[in-house]
């Protein structure tokens, strides 16, 4: 469609690739013109995921575990071997970690959730950023959640690393000023997915699932957000039009944290 945010002509490369919203957004992001560097640790599940895009989609994918950085260097070789740049990082990787009380939570799975979830950013814009740099352009989006926005029971070890996302970005955000380069991230809520079903079973272990009305009854749309919503709002930070965005924590949760 004419009237969209259209990319043609930028590369953009995508972590979490074979999740729910990495899935998700690629697509949407092949969709609007974009070629595609799709990394994720599960090999088998991402080559479903890019086999799943539009015919015409340009796409690489690359199996990588974001937590290592000699990883992380080498999917940042092998993009610019293939496409020559990096136009949008959607640095998108995560993990629920546990769903326990923080009394109870083993110590090893919250170095784990801050691996993933804090070091993979970290590594990400560490090795994506000086490609963006020597241009003096580019959209770098980080995946945070409304959970580092507020707090939350059973979650706290994931929340904080998503609260360290949102700290991370404002900074390096400021790090790139009076460069062409933004940095933005975005915060999901409730979207429909494995993990917040994870995050919800978790909660509730051997007793009765939790009625859906109850499940939203805090959120002013009535209902639990989509991957596709969550795409949407990337592929605005990821393109022009969002010029004069840079630093931004953009919460995509249907009005959960407004009150
Ligand atoms: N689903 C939600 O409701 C929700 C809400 C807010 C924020 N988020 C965040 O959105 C992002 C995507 O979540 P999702 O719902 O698509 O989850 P998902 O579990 O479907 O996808 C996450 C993907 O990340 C990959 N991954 C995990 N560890 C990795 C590693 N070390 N190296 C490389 N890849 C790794 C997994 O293989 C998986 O494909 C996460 O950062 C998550 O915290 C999700």
């Amino acid at each position: 469609m004419t009237d969209r945010i259209r990319l043609d002509g930028k590369i953009a490369l995508v972590t979490g690739a074979a999740g729910v919203i990495g899935t998700a957004t690629m697509r949407l992001l092949a969709e609007r013109g974009a070629r595609i560097v799709a990394v994720d640790r599960q090999e088998g599940p991402l080559k479903d995921a890019v086999a799943s895009l539009p015919a015409s989609a340009d796409a690489l994918a690359i199996a990588a575990d974001v937590t290592q950085e000699d990883e992380v260097a080498d999917y940042v070789r092998a993009a610019l071997a293939k496409f020559g740049t990096i136009d949008v990082f959607y640095n998108n990787a995560g993990i629920e970690g546990e769903i326990k009380p923080i009394t109870d939570y083993p110590l090893e799975s919250f170095r784990r959730v801050l691996d993933v979830n804090v070091i993979g950013v970290f590594l990400g814009m560490k090795h994506v950023l000086p490609v963006m740099l020597k241009t003096n352009s580019g959209s770098v989006i980080n995946t945070a959640s409304i959970a580092g926005l507020i707090g939350s029971p059973a979650i706290a070890v994931y929340s904080a690393s998503k609260h360290a996302v949102i700290g991370l970005t404002k900074s390096v955000a400021q790090e790139c000023s009076g460069t062409g380069v933004r940095v933005n991230c975005v915060c999901p809520g409730l979207i429909d997915s494995r993990m917040l079903s994870a995050i919800i079973d978790g909660r509730k272990p051997g007793n009765a699932p939790t009625p859906m009305e109850r499940i939203v009854d805090r959120v002013p749309a009535r209902r639990l957000g989509q991957a596709t919503e969550v795409a949407s709002i990337v592929a605005f930070l990821a393109s022009d039009e969002a010029s004069y965005v840079s630093g931004s924590a953009y919460t995509v949760d249907g009005g959960r944290t407004s009150a």
